[in-house]
């Protein structure tokens, strides 16, 4: 055994895997994992740099957590071509602190992490009920088939963030039509364009009326700190595209890969008290959020090989989630197995702010579902569920299923 040689700048490298085996929507791209089990190996960037791809849980855990590695977006090579991205990545939005690195993260961090507090995630609970509830009898009145995705699996994370910035009732519809168009994986670059630029305006004007006149909300309290109406509306933006598709996803993902094991879903009714461990475990087997990326600042060793200064690291958490050094057995759903310690919210100092809030939604809206439709199904063969593929957030796009009417 020995460290592999350095590859020449021409080597034929492999790319980030990211075709999906045929017929396994919920297991990552085949040949994501290195054959020999490596932690830890060479990869082609799109661009052509040549970075690594992490797919050990505890490779993982020391890039995340080591402060020689940067979150800067300016600084990373994408790991695939992303439709409309420029190869080279600006850097992060005033407001963004995924894309930053102390001392800055620190200041935007501090600030928000102040605000999620105890009560406001208590305050948060009681409304998911509500929403959750709402939902339901929606799409109750409205008879199958429906998109679970349009009817459930968004709108519930989509009030909550609204809920959370303090987006008035009246502003909402206005609100979420905006978001839908942004993550729509179909819409066109200028329908996007358009939202994007309607939804900083718009978030622009919230903070302007929460300055004016403050409500019991997560954007008026931040109106107390020293953060500008710019950086305000740029965490507004942030929380919006950190919370709503990764949960939404959660959600549908989630729902499709418990219609496809009975057995499964069949614990889950039997025990609503499962819930909160079911979520747990579902986090680590979906691992919709994927891959994080990360350059280096410094020579470093991980593992034995030496990452230098300026190659991008892409950490996959869902390779690192199905780790079997980590989680025996990895790639079997087991919703009574204890899958804390999952990486699928990130680890270190950028690890997931909204983690607390995310549970809550998914533990109260999963048996919330499955109790309402006991025969809740798929609508169309599983093969034919639409994929997102290809993006940085996994899931479905739409998730058509039915039910039989009382
Ligand atoms: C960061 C996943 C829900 C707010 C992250 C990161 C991951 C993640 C993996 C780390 C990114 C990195 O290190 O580069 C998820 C998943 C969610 C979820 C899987 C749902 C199931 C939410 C919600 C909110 C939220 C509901 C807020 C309402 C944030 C913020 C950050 C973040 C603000 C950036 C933290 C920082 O850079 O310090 N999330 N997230 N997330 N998440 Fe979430």
């Amino acid at each position: 055994a020995g460290v592999p040689p350095e590859p020449s700048a021409d080597a034929v490298l492999p790319a980030l895997p990211t075709e999906r085996r045929a017929g396994c929507p919920f297991d990552p791209p085949a040949g994501l994992a290195a054959p020999d089990g490596a932690p830890l190996r060479r990869m082609r960037c799109a661009d052509g740099h040549i970075g690594w791809l992490v797919t050990g849980h505890a490779a993982a855990r020391a890039v995340l957590a080591d402060p020689r590695i940067s979150s800067r977006y300016e600084l990373l090579h994408p790991p695939m071509p992303i439709p409309g991205m420029p190869s080279e990545l600006p850097p992060a939005p005033v407001g963004d602190m995924t894309g930053i690195d102390p001392p800055a993260h620190t200041r935007f961090r501090r600030l928000l992490t102040g605000k999620f507090t105890v009560r406001r995630m208590r305050q948060l609970s009681e409304r998911v009920e509500q929403f959750t509830t709402e939902c339901l009898d929606a799409m109750e009145q409205a008879g199958p088939p429906a998109d679970l995705v349009e009817a459930f699996a968004h709108p519930v994370p989509a009030l909550m963030i609204c809920e959370l910035l303090g987006v008035p009732y009246t502003d909402r519809e206005r609100f979420r039509s905006e978001v839908a168009t942004l993550t729509d994986q179909t819409a066109d670059a200028e329908a996007k364009g358009a939202a994007f630029t309607a939804l900083h305006r718009y978030l622009h004007e919230l903070v302007l009326a929460k300055r004016a006149e403050p409500t019991d909300d997560l954007l008026s309290d931040l109106t107390g700190s020293d953060l500008t109406d710019e950086e305000l509306s740029g965490i507004g933006g942030l929380l919006l595209a950190a919370g709503l598709d990764t949960t939404a996803n959660m959600l549908a993902l989630g729902t499709f890969a418990l219609l496809s094991d009975p057995d499964r879903l069949r614990e889950l009714r039997a025990d609503p008290a499962l819930a909160g461990q079911a979520v747990e475990e579902l986090l680590r087997y979906l691992s919709v959020a994927d891959p994080l990326l990360r350059a280096a600042l410094e020579d470093i060793e991980v593992e034995g090989r030496l990452i230098r200064a300026g190659e991008t690291v892409a950490v996959s958490v869902q390779a690192a989630n199905r780790d079997p050094h980590r989680f025996p057995d990895p790639d079997r759903l087991d919703l009574h197995r204890r899958a804390t310690g999952h990486l699928a919210f990130g680890h270190g100092i950028h690890q997931c702010l909204g983690q607390q809030l995310a549970r809550v939604e998914m533990t109260v809206a999963f048996p919330a579902l499955f109790a309402r439709f006991p025969t809740l199904r798929l609508a169309v063969p599983a093969h034919e569920v639409p994929l997102r593929d290809r993006n940085n957030i996994y899931g479905v796009t739409r998730l058509p299923v039915t039910w039989d009417e009382a």
